[in-house]
């Protein structure tokens, strides 16, 4: 069986790469292998090797530069997921017996954040960004096209070892400033993208392939004020920290962003873990791994 990985570098690329199963052929790419926007370009590399599944990590994520970057925010988020699809349709006519199935990952943000309970696949969206409607743009180019061939798995505050994210930049913070304010009335499901990873290779290498939305996240909710101050309090058990500073809870409205975020956007994840057969882990344990391998990487 033959795995392409787009969208390499980023966190959930180099995530899949960790907890890459041994016995499949893996190909990984990025911009500089097939720039997904260059629609002659996709269809070209995607007959070159003609993979059995396409896992789409590749994103615009800048949420709040999305806001006045639009047009590249929608070429690669909608558009560059409809060159994969109409690439992946045109393979599978080419190669007959070829069934060629794409695995599109989306984000929480696609969710207006008025619920009250956890958002299951099936809810109706009402993204609140340019990028939450960029994204639910990209879902819909793909159902559209290969409805009985992709899977949508949408997650949350994603974070890796490597790679830019909430947990690195409270690092750098907390050991520069005396004292640091945070948002707490934004509730959601930190991500360790490791998990992601393992949720997506189960799915392929059980072969548990079944069209339609999905979400995973790890287990439990915090706010982002809450999640800090975990941050905080592992690093500092660990030696990443020398001290700690005071983390001030503040509202959404007296940290103004270029981009509205949902204040709820807590995931139902049992629909994918019934078909990987694996339960999500708290996200607190998958942290403790994630500073574990940082510590690691100082040494
Ligand atoms: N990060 C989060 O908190 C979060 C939350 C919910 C959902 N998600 C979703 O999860 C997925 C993975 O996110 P992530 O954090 O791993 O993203 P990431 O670290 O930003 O990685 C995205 C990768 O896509 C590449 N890329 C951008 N434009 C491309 C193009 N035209 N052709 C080929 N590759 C291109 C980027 O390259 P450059 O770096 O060179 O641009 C980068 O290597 C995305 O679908 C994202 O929307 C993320």
């Amino acid at each position: 069986m033959s795995v392409l990985i787009l969208g390499a570098k980023g966190q959930l690329g180099q995530a899949l790469k960790s907890v890459q199963p041994a016995e499949e052929s893996v190909i990984y790419a990025d911009i500089e292998e097939c720039d997904l926007t260059q629609s002659d370009a996709v269809s070209t590399y995607l007959h070159a090797i003609c993979p059995d599944y396409v896992v789409n990590c590749a994103a615009y994520t800048a949420v709040d530069k999305a806001e006045s970057d639009r047009e590249l925010c929608y070429r690669i988020n909608r558009d560059a997921v409809q060159n994969i699809a109409d690439g992946l349709t045109l393979l599978a006519k080419d190669k007959p017996g070829l069934v060629p199935r794409l695995i599109h990952i989306s984000t929480d943000f696609v969710f207006d954040g008025t619920s009250k309970r956890p958002y299951l696949p099936g809810d109706e969206p009402g993204p609140v960004s340019v990028y939450g409607s960029s994204k639910l743009a990209g879902e819909m180019a793909a159902l559209t096209t290969m409805p009985e061939q992709v899977m949508i798995i949408r997650t949350a505050w994603l974070y890796y070892t490597e790679g830019a994210n909430f947990v690195h930049t409270m690092l750098r913070l907390m050991a520069e400033k005396p004292e640091l304010s945070v948002v707490d009335d934004q509730r959601g499901s930190p991500t360790f993208a490791r998990s992601l990873a393992s949720a997506i290779w189960k799915a392929i290498t059980r072969d548990r392939f079944i069209p339609g939305i999905y979400h995973w996240t790890d287990a439990g909710e915090v706010t982002w004020c809450e999640f800090a101050r975990a941050i905080q309090a592992e690093a500092v058990e660990r030696g990443l920290l020398t001290r700690e500073i005071p983390v001030h809870g503040i509202t959404t409205d007296e940290y103004p962003t270029a981009a509205s975020r949902p204040a709820f956007s807590v995931l139902d994840t049992r629909k994918l873990e019934q078909l990987v057969g694996w339960s999500t882990t708290p996200w607190r344990q998958n942290l403790g791994i994630m500073l574990d391998e940082v510590k690691a990487n100082q040494n």
